[in-house]
C-alpha cells in the first residue's frame, strides 16, 4: 500500500533520515514510535509530500508519488494541535478542503453532513464554533476534516500528546474505533510506547532517523531486536555479569556473561510459583506503594532488579529484608555489547522484518 524505499532526508548539512525503508500494508494501523527528535514527523511529512527527499522513492498503491505535490497524493493529515480554525464553525472546518478543491456547495454540504454523522458529530455541533467543543469532539472534527476528502491514507502526528492522561486514554479508543470502522490505512506517530503497543497492528521503532525494528506490538515487546528497543519499550532492569553467572550456576542455563542483559519488571517475582525456575537471594533496597501493587528494587549480585508485587493485604517485605527473586532464565534478554543486536538463542527466536 505504502512503500518508502531508500529515503534520505536532509536539512542543510544535517541528515535527519539517512536511509529509510518502510512498507505499510492495506488497512493497517501502522505506528512510527521513537523519542523526540528521532525523525518521526520528518518521515510522515515526506510521506504526505510536504518534504522532498534527497534520495529514494515514495509509492502509494504501487504508484510513484515522490514528485507529486501533497494535494495530489490522496493523503489526509491530522496534526498534533489539530490545526483547526478557531474562528470558524465545525461545518466550515470540515468543509475547508472541499472549498479549496472547489467542490459545489450543495455537494460539500452533503459530504460534510455524511462524514460528521459517521464520526458522531451532531447537526447541532456542526453549527457550533470549534472553540465551544471539548478536546475529544475537536479531535473528531480534525479527523472528519481529513476523511471528508476521501483520502487513501490517514496520517496522524501525535494527535493525543497535548491532552491530559485521562482524555488521552479515552481518545485512543475513539481513534482506533474510527480507523477500524473506515478501514483506512493509517500511519500514526507517537513517542508514547504504551499508546503504540495498545493501538497498532505493527510498529516501527525509530532511533536517530533509523528504524531499529518493525513488528507487531508483541514481537517488539517480547523479542526486542536491539538494546535500544529493549530499553525504549517497557521497563527492564540491567543485569550484571556476576548476576548472569549466578543464574547459569544455579539453573544450568548458558546465558552469556559478557552480553548486555536485561530482565523486564513483570518477568521477576518474589513468589516461586508459575513456572519460575531460578531464585537468587537479594536485599530489598526500596518499596513504593501504588495501591494495587508495590514496586520493589532488590539488590542482588551487583544488579538492581525492579519488580512489582501485588498488594493483597498480607504483610510485605520491607526495605533491608532478604528476599529471593524468581524468574525464568529464558526471559533474560541479551544484546551484543558493541552492536546492540539481540543475541539469538534457541528458546528465544528473534524475528526481524
Ligand atoms: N525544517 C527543519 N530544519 C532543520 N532541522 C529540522 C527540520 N525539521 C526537523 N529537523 C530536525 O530533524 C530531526 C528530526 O525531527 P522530527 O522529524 O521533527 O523528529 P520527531 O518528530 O521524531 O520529534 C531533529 O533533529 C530536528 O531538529
Ligand atoms: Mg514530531
Amino acid at each position: 500500500m505504502i512503500r518508502l524505499d531508500n529515503i534520505e532526508v536532509s536539512f542543510g548539512d544535517f541528515t535527519a533520515i539517512p536511509n529509510l525503508d518502510l512498507h505499510v500494508r492495506p488497512g493497517e494501523f501502522f505506528t512510527l514510535l521513537g523519542p523526540s527528535g528521532c525523525g518521526k514527523t520528518t518521515a510522515l511529512r515526506t510521506l504526505a509530500g510536504f518534504i522532498q527527499p534527497a534520495k529514494g522513492t515514495v509509492r502509494v498503491d504501487g504508484k510513484d508519488v515522490t514528485r507529486l505535490p501533497s494535494d495530489k497524493r490522496q493523503v489526509g493529515m491530522v496534526f498534533q494541535n489539530y490545526a483547526l480554525f478557531p474562528s470558524m464553525s465545525v461545518w466550515e472546518n470540515i468543509a475547508f478542503g472541499l472549498r479549496v478543491r472547489k467542490e459545489k456547495p450543495a455537494d460539500s454540504d452533503h459530504l460534510v453532513r455524511d462524514i460528521a454523522r459517521r464520526v458522531d458529530l451532531s447537526d447541532e455541533q456542526l453549527a457550533k464554533n470549534v472553540a465551544e467543543l471539548s478536546g475529544g469532539q475537536q479531535q473528531r472534527v480534525a479527523v472528519a476534516r481529513a476523511l471528508v476528502l476521501r483520502p487513501k491514507i490517514l496520517l496522524l502526528d501525535e494527535p493525543l500528546s497535548n491532552l491530559d492522561a485521562k482524555l488521552r486514554h479515552q481518545l485512543r479508543q475513539q481513534l482506533k474505533d474510527l480507523q477500524s470502522e473506515f478501514g483506512i490505512t493509517t500511519v500514526y506517530v507517537t513517542h508514547d510506547q504504551d499508546e503504540a503497543l495498545a493501538m497498532s497492528d505493527r510498529v516501527a521503532v525509530f532511533n536517530k532517523g533509523v528504524v531499529e525494528q518493525v513488528g507487531t506490538p508483541q514481537e517488539i515487546y517480547d523479542h526486542s531486536a536491539t538494546e535500544f528497543v529493549c530499553n525504549f519499550i517497557g521497563d527492564s532492569s540491567a543485569l550484571t555479569p556476576d548476576f548472569v553467572a549466578e543464574v547459569n550456576r544455579l539453573s544450568g542455563a548458558d546465558l552469556l556473561t559478557d552480553a548486555n542483559s536485561y530482565l523486564r519488571v513483570e518477568k521477576a517475582s518474589l513468589n516461586a510459583d508459575g513456572g519460575t525456575v531460578v531464585g537468587l537471594p537479594g536485599t530489598v533496597t526500596s518499596r513504593t506503594y501504588h495501591g494495587l501493587h508495590s514496586r520493589y528494587v532488590v539488590h542482588s549480585h551487583g544488579a538492581d532488579i525492579r519488580l512489582l508485587l501485588r498488594e493483597d493485604g498480607s504483610p510485605q517485605p520491607e526495605p533491608g529484608s532478604t528476599v529471593t527473586v524468581y524468574f525464568q532464565p529464558a526471559h533474560v534478554l541479551q544484546y551484543h555489547p558493541e552492536t546492540g543486536a539481540a543475541l539469538q538463542r534457541e528458546d528465544q527466536a528473534v524475528r526481524l522484518p
